[in-house]
């Protein structure tokens, strides 16, 4: 690696990773370095979307461009259950991860790339891009400093109107339907806010006639004691819409179109703006400075194996009927 500065190469050109491409140009310590997907087309878009990338070298197979390449970081924008051979063939080969949600599609797979990670000395970040922002680490903080008590209840919401198109239909592509697609940033907000970790689940789930996942009633049951639902709607008029609340010993806490504090006996009060910080930059710039040891990793692969132990369980007790154990 070049002093101070990141060679990143990308694993997967579709819609995602157009967005990405231009982030991680504007990060100043990092250089764009290769374009991978097994679509051309989908490389030819990017770089008709972004000019200075066009003359890159491009490939349709990761592995040739890690091997040719060797490039320090590769940020990972496939279908779902190919996340894990990609990061874990990475990481192998001497590359930093950036990984799309959800991390992997099995708690096995996640602590596989865990261990990876660890033998190899590399930074494996997931793409949930909420931990950078301002609400939610307030959140996150007001929850899990115990400041309120500990936690009692959590419930979480999200709808969009999903259209669970092309691949994302395909169980042995996508891993699931809405509540592994849109619906893991949902798990994952939830787990990190409040820092719960989740036991057991029991769960109902419609596929509308499709053949994933397109509505999920969710309960679950954490260490300690605090229980919670949450419900994917996968269905929805228009867009996305989300809520969380949480429920400690002395207040609420939600988040709709803003956070919202609730003390004993008083009225919800809007937490003030300037009571609560974005982390500087976004996801892209954290990996890079990450890898040049300047930033902590905002969304450490920790974050992934959380998720994939509790969607993995919420699939087990509706393929069942019963409750199902969330993998420790
Ligand atoms: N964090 C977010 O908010 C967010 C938003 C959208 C998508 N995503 C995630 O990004 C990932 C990709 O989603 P998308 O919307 O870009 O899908 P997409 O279909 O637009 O793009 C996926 C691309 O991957 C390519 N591909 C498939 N197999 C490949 C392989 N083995 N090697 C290289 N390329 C391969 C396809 O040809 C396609 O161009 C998913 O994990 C998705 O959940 C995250």
């Amino acid at each position: 690696m070049a002093e101070g500065r990141v060679r990143v190469a990308f694993i997967g050109c579709g819609g995602n990773a157009r967005g990405h491409v231009q982030s991680v140009l504007q990060v100043p310590e990092a250089d764009v370095v290769a374009l991978c997907d097994v679509r051309p087309e989908s490389i030819e878009q990017v770089a008709q979307r972004v000019p200075q990338i066009g003359g890159l070298p491009r490939f349709t197979d990761y592995r040739a461009m890690i091997d040719e390449v060797h490039p320090d970081a590769v940020i990972i924008s496939i279908p779902h259950t190919l996340h894990y051979e990609a990061a874990a063939y990475a990481i192998e080969h001497g590359a930093h991860v950036q990984v799309e949600k959800p991390m992997a599609c099995s708690s096995d797979e996640a602590r596989r790339l865990l261990a990876a990670r660890d033998r190899h000395g590399k930074v494996l970040l997931v793409g949930y891009q909420r931990h950078y922002q301002a609400g939610y680490r307030w959140v996150r903080d007001a929850v899990t400093s115990g400041r309120y008590g500990p936690v009692h209840f959590v419930e979480a919401w999200q709808a969009q109107d999903w259209k669970g198109a092309g691949w994302r239909g395909v169980p042995s592509l996508s891993g699931g339907g809405q509540l592994n697609d849109s619906g893991s940033h949902l798990v994952d907000i939830v787990l990190w806010t409040s820092g719960l970790q989740p036991r057991e689940v029991f769960a109902f789930a419609d596929n509308r006639g499709r053949q994933v996942d397109v509505l999920s009633a969710i309960s679950f049951r954490c260490e300690g004691g605090a229980i919670g639902c949450l419900s994917i709607v996968g269905e929805h008029p228009r867009g996305l819409a989300e809520g969380l609340q949480i429920w400690c010993r002395d207040a609420r806490i939600f988040v709709d179109t803003g956070v919202h504090l609730q003390t004993k006996g008083g009225p919800p009060a809007a937490v003030p703006e300037d009571e609560m910080s974005a982390f500087p930059g976004n996801k892209d710039a954290n990996f890079v400075r990450a890898i040049l040891g300047q930033e902590a990793v905002q969304v450490p692969g920790e974050c992934g194996l959380a998720v994939a132990a509790f969607t993995e369980a919420v699939y087990a007790s509706v393929a069942s009927g019963q409750p199902a154990s969330v993998a420790g």
